[in-house]
């Protein structure tokens, strides 16, 4: 396994790989791996030749309240992960190289970004955007994957892909939990024993909501009121900052629930803010 801390030595890398017509696969992500990162790795790897992995803790996508300065870093367990998850470059640019000090061009998609997440984080799109548009101008990558744990981030990449026309193959993988149904994310360390044990009231309310759904219930209202219900009873402290019904790629809003609908929601647990998201049927 390679890795590759500059700009430069990364192009010169991929368009080696480009020569030898190697398919180039891309998994970005901002480190302190768990299975579900490695899961994206191992779906790369069945996509393509060769499997880069990035590893950069993007500033530009965190508001000044957010944890940026405390965001968990683990460069050499990463290492160790990647690779056994068949990874054959990690490529970890320096802040200074991504964002140089008169650094002033962003990419904005327009309206996706305004729904959902977008409402309590504003800049976040604008600074993933912008950061994996740079990935794939230095990588090129044949075929780049991304995690439905963060559904929004999905469809507001791929909006993009299609409208600067980068010809990259758009991989949605499922997600991954822990054995209790909670999501895994690299932010689920920041729980004691007791914000860890409320956190899966996330889950048990998309699985409240899908068992609605199967028994014939398809008014989002109904299942909102539920799924709220269940997350104050698990976990009394926590505060729902929306419950929504979209159809998949558009974010629009559902009247009924369909088998294109996606639930998802954001809820602060012990000052943690959760989001998880789930098709009913
Ligand atoms: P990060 O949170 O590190 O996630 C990297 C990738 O892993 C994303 O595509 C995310 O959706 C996926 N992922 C996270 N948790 C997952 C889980 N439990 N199961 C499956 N996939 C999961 O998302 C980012 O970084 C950044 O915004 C990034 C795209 C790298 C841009 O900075």
């Amino acid at each position: 396994m390679q890795t590759i801390r500059s700009i430069k030595g990364m192009q010169a890398a991929s368009r080696k790989l480009a020569r030898q017509g190697k398919g180039i696969g891309l998994v970005p992500t901002m480190g302190y791996l768990h299975e579900g990162h490695l899961a994206l790795i191992r779906r790369a790897k069945k996509a393509a030749d060769v499997v880069v992995v990035s590893i950069f803790v993007n500033p530009a996508q965190f508001a000044p309240n957010e944890d940026f300065k405390r965001y968990p870093r683990d460069e050499k367990g990463d290492m160790r992960k990647i690779k056994s998850a068949g990874g054959d470059i990690v490529f970890i640019p320096r802040t200074n190289d991504i964002y140089p000090d008169d650094f002033q061009t962003y990419v904005t998609v327009e309206k996706l970004t305004k729904k959902l997440e977008g409402k309590s984080r504003p800049t976040h799109f604008r600074g993933v955007t912008t950061v994996v548009a740079k990935l794939f101008n230095i990588i090129r990558p044949d075929v780049a994957v991304f995690g439905m744990k963060d559904y929004q981030q999905a469809v507001v990449l791929r909006q993009m892909m299609r409208d600067l026309g980068y010809p990259i193959k758009f991989i949605v993988a499922p997600t991954v939990r822990e054995k209790d149904g909670l999501a895994m994310s690299s932010r689920n360390r920041y729980f004691d024993d007791i914000g860890r044990w409320e956190a899966v009231c996330l889950y048990y309310a998309l699985r409240t909501a899908r068992e609605m759904v199967k028994g014939g219930v398809d008014d989002p209202k109904l299942v909102k009121r539920e799924m709220t219900a269940v997350i104050r009873s698990n976990c009394p402290s926590a505060q729902v900052d929306y419950i929504a019904f979209t159809e998949f790629w558009t974010l629009t809003s559902v009247r009924k629930i369909d088998r294109n609908t996606v639930c998802s929601l954001a809820v602060r647990v012990h000052d943690v803010r959760l989001i998880d998201n789930m098709r009913l049927c």
